[in-house]
Order: C-alpha cells, then structure tokens, then sequence
C-alpha cells in the first residue's frame, strides 16, 4: 500500500508459531506468519516505510541486507526493537534492480534468531537497470529461492545445538527452501528465473544440476550483470544472492544440486564444515507444454567500473580466529571512518583452515581482483557479500556516498552467523 505521502508502506509482525515444513512441524519465528517473511518488493525512487513491529519476547532488529541507506535506518545492533515495540524505519529506494533480503541483526544473537526463521526477500526494481526480455512473472517463472539448511530434534523441533566438530556453529542435514521440505518447482515455461538466496546460517553451496547442463548466471547480490554468462556451477556463502535462468524441456524433471563446494580449507574443516556435503535442493518438475519465452539478451546492463586510482584511501582486514584485524566487535568502538562521497579499496584477507566471509552494509561494492587476478563471473558484478577462501586475498572498491552520520555505525563482518555473533564484525562510520 501507498500512504498519504506517496511512501510505500509494508508492515512486518516478528512473531513465533509453528510452521509446517512438509513432513514434520516445528516451533519457529516468522514475519507475518510462521515461518521467514513476505517478498518486499520496491522501485527504485520510492520512499518505503516499513512499520516493524515486534511481537516476540525478547528484543530483535531487522537489517536490510544489500540495501543503500542511512545508517539509522539500517536495522543493524544499534537499531534494538525491544519487545512489545514498533519500529518505522524509512528510506529512499536508490540503487539498481537487485535481490536483496532482510533478517535480524542483534548483536551475539542473530544466529538464533536467523536460524528460527526470520528471514525474507526484498527485491528492487529499477527501470534502468531491470531486462524486459528476463523472466519476470513473480512465481511464475521468476521464483524466489531461500535455501537454508536445517536440523531437527527427535521431537520435531529446530535443533540449535552446533554439531559436534563444526567450526562454523549450525550446519544442518536438511535443506529446507521458502519453508519447504523436500520441495519442488512445478515449471510451465520453457525458461525460468530463480532469485537463490542462501539464507543459512553457515552453509556454503555449489549450485549446479545432475546432467552438468550450464544455466545462465544474470545477476549477482547487488544487480544484474553486464550479459548472461553461461555456467555450471554457482556457489553462495551465507548471505549472496544469484540470479539464474534455467532452461528446461517438457514433461522432464531435474534438480538444482548442491555438490561438495571446495571451501580451499584443511581436511578436518572441509569435512566437518561441509565441504564434503551434496544436497538436492530444489526439484524442477516442467510441465509436458511450456510456454514460450523469448531467449536471453546478449546484454544486459552497464555497469561503469570503479577506477582504484580514485580511491581516497586502502585498508586492510585480516580475518583470524573470531576475530578482524585482532580485534572483537565492540558497539562502542568505531572501527573505521570513511569520508562521505569518496571511493576505498579494501583488502580483505582470510587467515584460516575454516570458511569466513565477507560482508560490507550501506554500499554494493566491486571485485578488483583475487590475488592479482582478475574476478570470476559470478564476482563481476555488484557485492555485499563474498566468500573468503584462506589465504587469498581480495581487493573489493567501494563508493560511500549519499549518506553521512557521524554518530551512527554500518557494520562489516564475516556473514557465518556463528562467527559475527562470536565479534567478527567491526563498524565503520561515513562523516
Ligand atoms: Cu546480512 Cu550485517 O548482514
Ligand atoms: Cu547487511
Ligand atoms: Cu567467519
């Protein structure tokens, strides 16, 4: 709905229940409903309102993840909505079509809050920068895709207890997608688009099919790429996105998979870690007729690159232990501050046999490269997010533009739910 001052306006009750996956009922938390949230869908230049109301016992936030806004309006640790209150956040719509989500932020407690089910997308569209010629029929054959993977207790429940030897706090056994066991996709056109978001705590996947068939990647955390590239394979650590189109022949049935990803670690990490896991996660069952629907442009947007010769400053970040650049998360530390309107480079480095990522707020950022080299399709486009092998580094380039405050942090922290509830996060200021 649209209110009186022309903002579009989305309420969103953080609340428990009990959902049913499929093949058992648990107890959990949801937005609205039981289990995750509603798709929010906004266009770019539309001023959104989002009345928060917290309906749990215990405080939470919500963080919109990928999305350019002032930091008050962020929904990170310094935005607690203590329990039986509302929240009403608002902001400008200002960035490129994109699938972004939300979740909650609250410090040393996100993962259990994730893990419950608070969760949900948040999709932007923009008319620069959305393709016509892409599937766009929302769940028809443009399908949101929240893969997590779960545990459950003998009697039904979640299991929150971390898995003996895991490094990276919850892993589950099953992959649950939209709320879903088991789930499947009834296709009815030749060509469908999945928006996948891994919204698991800790996992790290490897998408890709059965039969090796190559699918097109077309977008990335922050927006669609410059063309469609064809691919087999696409892995998402906690918190990326990526924009698929899957082509699928009548009457047939196949599965998105995930296959053992090289997670670059030890033995001992990639076995309990999840490094030697392989999942179906999603069922594709295409009608015996499918609707046409016109090939994929050999373009699709233009995204100028950002020049590391403008940079104003380098960083650096050292991801070790539970800890960036040795220190924990403190609310009260300012860890880095950033002169609004200008461009950085940081260079990221993972210093572990375990998985870490990485993942910046307020800004959608570039892959300069990967030790020298320059970045793999699936990092072209535009970040928030990337997944961190050990010992290799990254040189992301960011602009901090638009919105300044002194006073109120954004965070940057490693996105295993684990590990940022352990103090790998940091906070930075734009003055
Ligand atoms: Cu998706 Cu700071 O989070
Ligand atoms: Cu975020
Ligand atoms: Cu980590």
């Amino acid at each position: 709905t649209v209110d009186g001052e022309g903002r579009r306006v989305f309420e969103l009750r953080a609340r428990t229940g009990r959902h049913d996956f499929g093949d058992r009922t648990a107890d959990t938390w949801g937005f609205n409903g039981a289990y995750l949230g509603p798709t929010l869908r906004a266009t770019r230049g539309e001023q959104v309102l989002v009345n928060v109301h917290n309906e749990l016992d215990e405080e939470t936030t919500v963080h919109w993840h990928g999305m350019h806004l002032p930091a008050r309006m962020d929904g990170g640790p310094h935005q607690m909505v203590p329990a039986g209150t509302s929240w009403h956040p608002t902001w400008t719509v200002d960035q490129p079509a994109a699938t972004l989500w939300y979740h909650p932020h609250p410090h040393g407690e996100t993962a259990r809050h994730v893990y419950r089910g608070l969760a949900g997308m948040f999709i932007v569209d923009d008319p620069e920068t959305s393709v016509a010629q892409l599937p766009n029929r929302y769940g028809v054959d443009d399908v949101p895709v929240i893969v997590q993977d779960k545990r459950f207790s003998r009697n039904g429940n979640l299991n929150e207890n971390t898995p003996m030897f895991s490094g990276v706090g919850l892993l589950g056994d099953t992959i649950v997608v939209n709320g879903a066991t088991a789930p499947y996709l009834d296709v009815t056109t030749e060509r469908v688009r999945l928006r996948v978001l891994n919204a698991s705590n800790a996992r790290v996947f490897d998408f890709g099919f059965p039969d090796d068939r190559e699918f097109a990647l077309v977008g990335t955390d922050g927006g669609l790429l410059d063309k469609p590239y064809r691919m087999k394979r696409v892995m998402l650590s906690p918190g990326e996105r990526a924009e698929i189109v899957v082509d699928v022949r009548p009457g047939e049935r196949t599965v998105l998979r995930s296959f053992p990803p090289d997670l670059g670690a030890d033995t001992w990490s990639e076995r309990f870690n999840g490094g030697e896991d392989t999942f179906d996660v999603l069922q594709l069952r295409a009608a015996d007729r499918l609707e046409e629907r016109p090939e994929l442009p050999s373009r699709l947007v233009d995204t100028p690159r950002l020049d590391p010769g403008e940079a104003a400053e380098t960083r650096r970040f050292t991801l070790s232990g539970t800890r960036i650049n040795g220190d924990a998360m403190d609310m009260d530390r300012i860890d880095v501050t950033v002169t609004k309107g200008t461009t950085e480079v940081w260079e990221v480095t993972s210093r572990e046999a375990l998985q870490h990522n990485f993942h910046i707020h307020d800004v959608q950022f570039q892959v300069i490269d990967v030790d020298g080299a320059a970045p793999p399709p699936h990092l072209s486009g535009w970040k928030d997010t990337v997944f961190l092998r050990p010992n290799t580094t990254f040189r992301l380039i960011a602009r901090f533009a638009d919105h300044a405050d002194p006073e109120m942090p954004y965070m940057y922290h490693c996105h295993i739910l684990f590990h940022e509830d352990e103090g790998m996060m940091g906070q930075f200021v734009v003055v």
